[in-house]
């Protein structure tokens, strides 16, 4: 579907994005990270912005150029995304996760570099588990909202079984809709390109053929529109 000139189905909207992936320091120089680009998240706020929505855009290390005209704010640990998409969330029509969470972050921060000694085994590096920021805005576990109306979208990559998988991370994470993507060795990390399917908690399943993300973009604001509450407007 070629889109000229974006229709404004999202003005008088308030939507959040996250983007990027969470950096957990283990000291003042090291991270434990991982390899999301924040490229998708972009072109979720991107398109949002086409389409007339006010956009909060929060990164997490992206490095990449604001979009003109979103509101962003800068995270590095999930810690701190969790803070931020949940102060951003009280006002807004829409959240989407398009964030790398780390599901885990070193136990102890060393305030000094950690320094190797010779003769001496590495100390193991104890981790302990991330709260799960979708799962907390979409009432996941609970099955009550914290702001009812809200449309929450996950994004979810998978290696095997992509969609049994998804379908019982919809579930668990209690979200509306969730973009499942297939990675593997060359797929989707860094790439211009996606190739998806979004489930929807209501039982629909949408294939995205493999295309620019911004496509993939335009399409979640498709299906999040019709589920957006008409009483906020
Ligand atoms: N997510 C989150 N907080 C976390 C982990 C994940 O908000 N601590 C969000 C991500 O932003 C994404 C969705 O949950 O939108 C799915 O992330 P994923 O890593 O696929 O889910 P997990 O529940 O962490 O499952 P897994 O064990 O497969 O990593
Ligand atoms: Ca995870």
């Amino acid at each position: 579907l070629a889109r000229g000139v974006a229709a404004p189905d999202l003005s008088g909207r308030h939507v959040v994005v996250s983007a990027g992936g969470t950096r957990e320091p283990l000291d003042p120089v090291r991270f434990l990270g991982n390899r999301s680009s924040g490229k998708q998240g972009y072109a979720l706020a991107r398109t949002a912005l086409a389409r007339g929505a006010r956009v909060t855009l929060i990164e997490a290390n992206t490095g990449l150029p604001d979009p003109a005209g979103a509101d962003i704010v800068r995270v590095g640990t999930a810690v701190q995304l969790r803070e931020a998409v949940l102060k951003a969330a009280a006002d807004a029509d829409a959240v989407v996760m398009a964030a790398a969470v780390a599901d885990f972050r070193p136990e102890t921060y060393a305030t000094g570099k950690i320094k190797k000694r010779d003769g001496h085994e590495p100390e193991p590096i104890a981790l302990v588990r991330n709260p799960d920021i979708l799962a907390e805005i979409a009432g996941g576990g609970t099955g009550e909202r914290p702001r009812p109306g809200q449309v929450v979208v996950g994004f979810a990559a998978e290696t095997d079984d992509v969609l049994a998988n998804g379908r019982r991370k919809l579930r668990r994470k209690g979200c509306d809709l969730l973009v499942v993507n297939e990675v593997g060795e060359r797929k989707t990390f860094g790439s211009e390109e996606n190739e998806a399917v979004v489930l929807g908690a209501d039982g629909t399943q949408t294939p995205v053929p493999h295309g620019p993300k911004d496509t993939l973009a335009d399409l979640v604001w498709d299906l999040v529109v019709p589920r957006l509450d008409p009483s906020r407007r």
